[in-house]
């Protein structure tokens, strides 16, 4: 037990690399020290500049993707290896936007786990279902699907410090939250499949966070879960707002 909570602003593709500095200028002060491990992923061209910004403080930066490749004729992508070169500690990857808009798989997703941790970042690995899904009743199947391939052939010694962010795609950018009782049932159901393809203290260890819709006034009674052990945050990290959440 005593899992440190992390909570990760997802900034997606917002701010500018002035805009994002303000941001994080506007939030260091407020959110440094607190008890969790706080990460703003960030655009990737705003990176660096992000880093500078809360150069001094606790919080780590992340990036939201890489390529699985470590480098060569990919024009557009990035490699773990220059995200680590420059400090990077954290990526996300196979965010439900990914595998809707650039046709990210499973496979894909698992490709990408192995070569952050190979470089060492530590993946938040993104699952969930959608509302035909969860309307079908397979949520808990094809979450602990989502999780066994994006997790093959990684070891429990990198598992157990992984991060996976159960994120419902209906509850993304809806303003529609799943119940802490929903969040709840399928982050735990995540921990027993790492429990099942590992053992105890793999799945002990590892950190589940839940995504969709967290804000200022839920954030608390999510955290409150005993298998949840913080945050993927979309909207609401732009906002002053991602303080109440920090600071839950
Ligand atoms: P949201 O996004 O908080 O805006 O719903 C969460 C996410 O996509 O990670």
């Amino acid at each position: 037990m005593g899992r440190k909570k992390i909570i990760a602003g997802n900034w997606k593709m917002n701010g500018t690399p002035t805009e994002a500095v303000a941001l994080a200028n506007s939030l260091k002060d407020k959110i440094s020290g607190s008890a969790s491990d706080v990460v703003f992923c960030v655009p990737a061209i705003d990176i660096i500049p992000v880093l500078e910004a809360v150069k001094g403080t606790d919080i780590q930066v992340g990036a939201q993707n890489i390529h699985f490749e470590e480098s060569g004729a990919f024009t557009g992508e990035i490699s773990a290896k220059m995200l680590v070169d420059v400090g990077v500690k954290y990526v996300v990857l196979g965010h439900s936007e990914r595998r809707q808009y650039f046709a990210e798989t499973d496979e894909t997703v698992n490709k990408k786990v192995l070569t952050a941790i190979k470089n060492g970042l530590i993946p938040i690995v993104c699952v969930g279902e959608s509302l035909t899904q969860r309307e079908q009743g397979i949520t808990v199947d094809l979450v602990r699907l989502q999780t066994k391939i994006a997790f093959k052939d990684v070891t429990a010694q990198d598992a157990k410090k992984s991060v996976i962010a159960y994120e419902p795609i209906w509850a993304i950018g809806t303003g529609k939250t799943a119940t802490n009782a929903e969040a709840q049932e399928v982050c735990a159901a995540i921990r027993q499949v790492v429990r099942e393809i590992y053992d105890d203290a793999t799945a002990e260890e590892i950190r589940v966070q839940y995504g969709g819709s967290v804000n200022g006034g839920n954030a608390s009674a999510l955290f409150a879960e005993a298998d949840i052990d913080g945050g993927l945050v979309g909207g609401a990290s732009l906002k002053p707002e991602f303080e109440k959440i920090v600071n839950y």
